[in-house]
Formats: structure tokens, C-alpha cells, sequence
């Protein structure tokens, strides 16, 4: 009886040890600057993912160098597959500098989930946040926006290009490299032999065989370099200069590459799901006003596979709605504090055959968060033109810009007739 007992809490303790010692699946993180206080002290609103088996699991971001100042923090779920594979969670953290200087922050633990082809078992991801004036936008700069799924996955018989999300909101150039061991990126930051990365953020699966499957850990950072020679300024009028091969800001982009079994047919369609109009286009610029909801339909079909889930990523706030066979909505309406900025929002559709899955093209886009001014004008305009579609956008909008402008609008508004009666 007694030892009967024993085993059973020995075996227990062993499975809650295994769950929690291997279980990362990477993560992402971007900033944009706050406001600047008269004393020199900054805000800055840093949005992260974190990637784990479960939703519970987490870690912390720390300081790894300069004075990153305080904040809070709090984490929100954006997705989980619906096998209970992963789990995708948003840390929301207001840090509040003393000084624009630059500072680092890292995660540094263990475990990336079991058999990673590459040999990675520690993670680790560094961040670095520039916040100094750039002399050529006069303002603090922003870091490269992107974000990506836990897990994505080819089949070992097919090519495939990963084309990662790289938009920089002050128009940087971006470029991606390997992680660095030296500068703490990753431990080790050994790359999957069967990917090829380019400068350009796109990642390159060539067929294999059999004997490289498995889940591979790609450690990526992404970088935002200027167009021209640029100078920094810290709040004490300490000065740097940047050329255009000094990198601004960094930021850590990881995830893991599932390389499965051979299918019969790498056509997409047939076993892997093919988009279908009215998907967006990957790299599609997309604009929505504050408070307005802003919908994104996807479709896909596959003759010879399950069409089961969207997988997804963006904001936490980001919600999804299956409205028919291969067909979903995602729905997401900014915020307020939003305005201005730009949030990546990447998907997969995936598919089931027996216990395969297969996965669509790996598609992002960018939503442009527009500043809207209601204005309701109350006024009677005589027109002897006919009120027409045409007449409205090319004369009658004119018309009434030029008399706001005169009242103080400024000139680069635009204005859209929302609803006009004739009287
Ligand atoms: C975090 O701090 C910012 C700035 O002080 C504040 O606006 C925000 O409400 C705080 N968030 C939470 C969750 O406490
Ligand atoms: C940044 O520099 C510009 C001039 O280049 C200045 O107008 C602006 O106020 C500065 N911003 C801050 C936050 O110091
Ligand atoms: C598979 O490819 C590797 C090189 O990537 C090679 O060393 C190995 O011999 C190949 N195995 C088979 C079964 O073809
Ligand atoms: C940028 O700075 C570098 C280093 O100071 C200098 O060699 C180069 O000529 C500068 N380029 C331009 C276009 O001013
Ligand atoms: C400004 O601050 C930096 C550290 O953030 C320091 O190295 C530098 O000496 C300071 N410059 C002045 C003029 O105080
Ligand atoms: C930075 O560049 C400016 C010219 O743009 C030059 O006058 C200044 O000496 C440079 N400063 C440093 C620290 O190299
Ligand atoms: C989407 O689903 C949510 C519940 O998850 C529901 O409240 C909402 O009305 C749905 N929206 C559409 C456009 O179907």
C-alpha cells in the first residue's frame, strides 16, 4: 500500500516537472514612444508576446542594461490552437524612463518544448529601446513592427517562403539577421540548417528529407536602420551620431518551424489550404479610424484535407468569427491610445488529415490607426449642380474643406461625407 502510494506521488511530481521545465515556443516584442515630461523623463508603450504550451505559463522581461526605468505590465491572451499546441499571450508594459537614453531589456530561462532539431534548450531574447530625438523625424524614434505564430509548419517534401512582417512607422529601412551569441541574442544561437535567411525578413524552406523533421527554434533579430546619416539627442544635449549601417533600435523575433512528414501533393489546395479571394495580400497596408471596427476576411480551401482553425496574431484585442466552411472575420477595433500607430496582425489557416496538419501560406498586414474628427456642420449650401457621387466628392466637399480651412482646420485633413440630405 505504502509504496504503491509513493510511486504514484513520484510519477506526479515528475509530470508537473516535465510540463514546466519544456515548454517555450518564443516570442516578439515592439515599442512606441510616449510622452516626454519637462524634467527629461520618458514614457514608452512596449507590447510583447510571449509564446508557451500553456496560457499560464509566462516570464518576466528585466533590465539588462541602461536605466530602464519602472512600469507595469500585464499579459492578455490573443490566441490558442485548438489542440492545446500553444498558446499566445500580449504583455501590455507602460515603462517610465528617467532619461531618453538607451536601455536593453531581456528574458532569459528555460525550456524551448522538447527535440528542437537546431539543440536550443535556453531561451533568450534581447530588446534594445532607442528613445533619443533623431534629427531627422525630430522625434524619438519607434521600433519595427511584426509579430508571428508560435508554430508554423511545412511539410519536409515542400518549398516554402516565410515572408516575416518588417514595417517600420518611421519609414527605417528593416532588416533581419541571426541572433548573436556574443551580444547575449540567444544561447546558442544555432539557425535551422534547413532555412536560408535573407536581409529582407524572408526565410526560405527547400525541400528535405525525412531525417531533418521535427520542430526547429528560429532566434531572429530585426532591425531598424536610417535612410540617411541621422544624429541622437539625449535630454542632457549629449550627441551621437548614427551612419546608414548603424542599426536605431533592435528587436528579438522567435518562433518555431515545425518541419512534419512528406505529404502526397505540395499543390496548395489540395492537402495545404490555399487563400482565396478576399484575403489580403501579405504586406497589405490596411487603415481603420479610431473606434471603428475594422473587419479582415480570409478564405481558404483544401480538396483533400479538413479546413479546422485560423491561427493568429495581433493585438489581444483582435477577435475571430468562422462565418462558413474555410471562412473567418477577424475583427478588431483600436483604441484611443492607438491612434497613430501601426499593429502587425499575421495568420495561417490550418487544416487536419487524420492526425496531420497542414498549413496555408504564413500572411501578415499592417493596420494604420487613423485620427478622426467628427465634425458635424450644420449649413445650408446651394448648389445648381445635380447631387451626385461625383459632384459630391469633386465639388461639393471642396467647397466646404475651403470654408472649415477659413475657420481653422488644418490643411492636410480630409474630409468624407458621411451622410447628406437635399433640401
Ligand atoms: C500603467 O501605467 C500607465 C501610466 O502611468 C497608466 O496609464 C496605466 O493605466 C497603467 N496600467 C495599469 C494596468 O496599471
Ligand atoms: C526633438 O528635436 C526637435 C528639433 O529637431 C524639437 O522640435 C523637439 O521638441 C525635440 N523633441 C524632444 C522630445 O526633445
Ligand atoms: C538526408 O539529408 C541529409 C543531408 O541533409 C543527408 O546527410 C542524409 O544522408 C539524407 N538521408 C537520406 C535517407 O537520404
Ligand atoms: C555619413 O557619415 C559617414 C561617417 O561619418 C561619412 O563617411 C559619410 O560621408 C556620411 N554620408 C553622408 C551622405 O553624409
Ligand atoms: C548625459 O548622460 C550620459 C549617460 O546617460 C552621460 O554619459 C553623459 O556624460 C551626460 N552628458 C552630459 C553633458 O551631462
Ligand atoms: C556628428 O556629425 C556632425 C555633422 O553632421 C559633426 O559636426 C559632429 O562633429 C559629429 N559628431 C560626432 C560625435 O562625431
Ligand atoms: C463574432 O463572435 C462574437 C462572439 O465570439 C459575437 O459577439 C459577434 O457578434 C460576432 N460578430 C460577427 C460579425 O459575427
Amino acid at each position: 500500500m505504502n509504496t504503491f502510494t509513493m510511486s504514484l506521488s513520484l510519477l506526479l511530481l515528475l509530470l508537473v516537472y516535465s510540463t514546466q521545465a519544456t515548454h517555450f515556443y518564443g516570442t516578439v516584442m515592439t515599442y512606441y514612444p510616449g510622452d516626454t515630461y519637462a524634467d527629461g523623463s520618458v514614457m514608452v508603450n512596449i507590447r510583447y508576446k510571449l509564446n508557451f504550451h500553456q496560457c499560464t505559463d509566462s516570464d518576466t522581461w528585466s533590465c539588462l542594461s541602461g536605466d530602464c526605468g519602472s512600469g507595469n505590465n500585464t499579459l492578455y491572451e490573443v490566441k490558442q490552437e485548438s489542440s492545446g499546441e500553444w498558446c499566445q499571450t500580449e504583455g501590455i508594459m507602460t515603462q517610465w524612463a528617467p532619461s531618453n537614453a538607451p536601455f536593453k531589456l531581456w528574458l532569459n530561462s528555460g525550456n524551448w518544448i522538447n527535440g528542437i532539431v537546431n539543440g536550443i534548450v535556453s531561451w533568450r531574447a534581447v530588446t534594445l529601446v532607442e528613445l533619443r530625438n533623431r534629427s531627422d523625424t525630430g522625434k524619438a524614434n519607434s521600433s519595427p513592427q511584426t509579430t508571428n505564430i508560435p508554430a508554423v509548419r511545412v511539410p519536409s517534401n515542400c518549398k516554402r517562403n516565410f515572408v516575416l512582417l518588417a514595417f517600420d512607422p518611421d519609414g527605417d529601412v528593416v532588416k533581419c539577421r541571426n541572433g548573436d551569441a556574443l551580444l547575449s541574442e540567444c544561447i546558442p544561437c544555432t539557425p535551422p540548417s534547413v532555412l536560408s535567411l535573407s536581409p529582407s525578413c524572408t526565410l526560405s524552406f527547400r525541400p528535405t528529407n525525412s531525417s531533418n523533421e521535427g520542430p526547429y527554434a528560429v532566434q531572429l533579430v530585426m532591425e531598424d536602420f536610417p535612410r540617411q546619416n541621422i544624429t541622437l539627442t539625449q535630454t542632457n544635449g549629449t550627441q551621437t551620431n548614427l551612419t546608414t549601417n548603424n542599426a536605431i533600435s533592435k528587436i528579438p523575433v522567435q518562433f518555431v518551424i515545425r518541419v512534419d512528414p512528406a505529404v502526397p501533393s505540395c499543390t496548395d489546395g489540395l492537402y495545404l489550404p490555399k487563400f482565396l479571394p478576399p484575403t489580403p495580400a501579405n504586406g497589405a497596408q490596411l487603415y481603420t479610424p479610431v473606434g471603428q471596427t475594422l473587419e479582415i476576411s480570409i478564405k481558404a480551401e483544401a480538396t483533400n484535407s479538413m479546413i479546422s482553425e485560423l491561427l493568429y496574431s495581433g493585438p489581444y484585442t483582435l477577435f475571430q468569427n468562422k462565418t462558413g466552411p474555410g471562412e473567418f472575420i477577424l475583427t478588431w477595433t483600436p483604441s484611443e491610445s492607438e491612434t497613430g500607430e501601426s499593429h502587425p496582425i499575421c495568420f495561417v489557416v490550418q487544416a487536419v488529415s487524420g492526425i496531420a496538419k497542414y498549413h496555408s501560406d504564413f500572411r501578415c498586414v499592417i493596420v494604420t490607426v487613423e485620427k478622426v474628427y467628427v465634425a458635424a456642420l450644420s449649413a445650408r449650401i446651394s448648389f445648381s449642380l445635380p447631387f451626385t457621387a461625383d459632384n459630391v466628392n469633386s465639388v461639393i466637399i471642396q467647397k466646404i474643406k475651403e470654408e472649415l480651412e477659413k475657420q481653422g482646420l488644418p490643411p492636410d485633413a480630409s474630409l468624407r461625407l458621411v451622410r447628406g440630405d437635399q433640401v
